[in-house]
């Protein structure tokens, strides 16, 4: 009797680390997971590339990648997982945990916010918005849509741009275990037409949410979104959240722990921006998406996975990204809200 009631006790510890399904979970189920998904969603033609970013259009619309890392650092991939997209707005959960990670989960909530704006990621309506409601401490943004992401860059502390661009930049090699680069090109073309964000930037100041130098900010935002990364690195960075903030393949903690959910938070309300809510009713996978062609998706004590394709839908979400994910996840069951089988 004693010894089951242990056994019960271990289960339910297991439960509430929503560990229990995945270990039940054998490595071929997963692989067929993958697999069934990248042969279901291979010839899918719908969306196309963002162009706004130049760049961004000349890449192979047919590239598709996909990678799931457990918890516990097993890699499981299907198609192209090498060739480097522009993690764009996926660095914008990166830089939050940055800052989250140095100055804590108030910080973010209390100058930017945590709310959905309910517009485009780009949207200068959520800005003036923003500012009928400031007074009452409770700013309807979020570091994940862009004013927020370049505000949460202009709070990384440093002495120069270079100081703080290497902490961008080490947090995001660490997250994903190995050393990543700009795609010049990338970065070249969007400093070249981002006279949206600068704007954007301008007013953030103005508005007291960047406290100096919006040109750093910035170019450091766009410079961060034209990191290169495959799929691989990017189900490692969804890991390494998955994971407690311990990346799982190099051991190294990133993120402390008790600093991830609220990160998982955000993500839930705004990663995938105006169709967040949309993605959350049917996979329950705190996510992001980026204009690269990427998203990535965490089942919190389980696995980080993502996927690179990059035609888009009309919010700026890769649509295979969308649809592989969702249906490996339900196979996996990935949902935290479902009930365990
Ligand atoms: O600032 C921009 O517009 C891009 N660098 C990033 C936008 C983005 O990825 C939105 N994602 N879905």
């Amino acid at each position: 009797m004693m010894r089951s009631y242990r056994a019960l006790g271990a289960a339910a510890a297991l439960l509430t680390l929503g560990l229990i399904s995945l270990s039940a979970q054998a490595p071929s189920d997963v692989q067929r997971a993958v697999d069934a998904a990248y042969s279901k969603f291979r010839s899918l033609q719908e969306g196309k590339n963002a162009d706004y970013i130049p760049a961004l259009a000349k890449v192979d619309p047919n590239l598709f990648g996909i990678a799931v890392v457990t918890a516990d650092g097993k890699v499981y991939t299907a198609g192209d997982i090498k060739t480097e997209v522009s993690i764009q707005s996926i660095s914008k959960v990166f830089t939050m945990a940055q800052v989250i990670q140095e100055q804590g989960l108030e910080s973010i909530e209390k100058r930017i916010g945590v709310d959905a704006t309910g517009a485009r990621f780009n949207s200068i309506i959520a800005v003036e918005g923003v500012r009928t409601v400031i007074g009452t401490g409770a700013p309807e943004m979020n570091p994940l849509v862009n004013p927020g992401a370049i505000s949460a860059t202009s709070m990384v502390t440093g002495s120069s741009s270079d100081a703080v661009w290497k902490k961008i930049m080490d947090f995001h090699n660490d997250s994903a275990g190995r050393q990543l680069t700009v795609l010049q090109d990338v970065y070249k073309s969007e400093s070249d037409t981002n006279q949206r964000n600068q704007a954007i930037g301008a007013l953030m100041l103005a508005y007291g949410y960047i406290k100096t130098n919006w040109q750093q900010a910035v170019d450091l935002y766009t410079r961060q979104c034209s990191i290169g990364v495959n799929a691989r690195d990017l189900a490692t960075m969804a890991a390494t959240l998955a994971a407690g903030g311990k990346n799982p393949v190099t051991g190294k903690q990133v993120l402390d722990a008790g600093k991830v959910p609220g990160v998982l938070a955000v993500m839930a309300t705004a990663g995938l921006y105006d169709d967040s809510g949309k993605w959350l009713y049917h996979t329950g996978l705190p996510a992001k998406s980026g204009v690269g062609g990427g998203i990535i998706a965490v089942s919190p004590g389980k696995f980080g996975i993502a996927v690179v394709s990059p035609p888009l839908d009309d919010a700026g979400n890769s649509i295979r990204a969308q649809r592989a994910i969702t249906d490996i996840s339900n196979a996996l069951g990935g949902n935290p809200y479902a009930p365990v089988k």
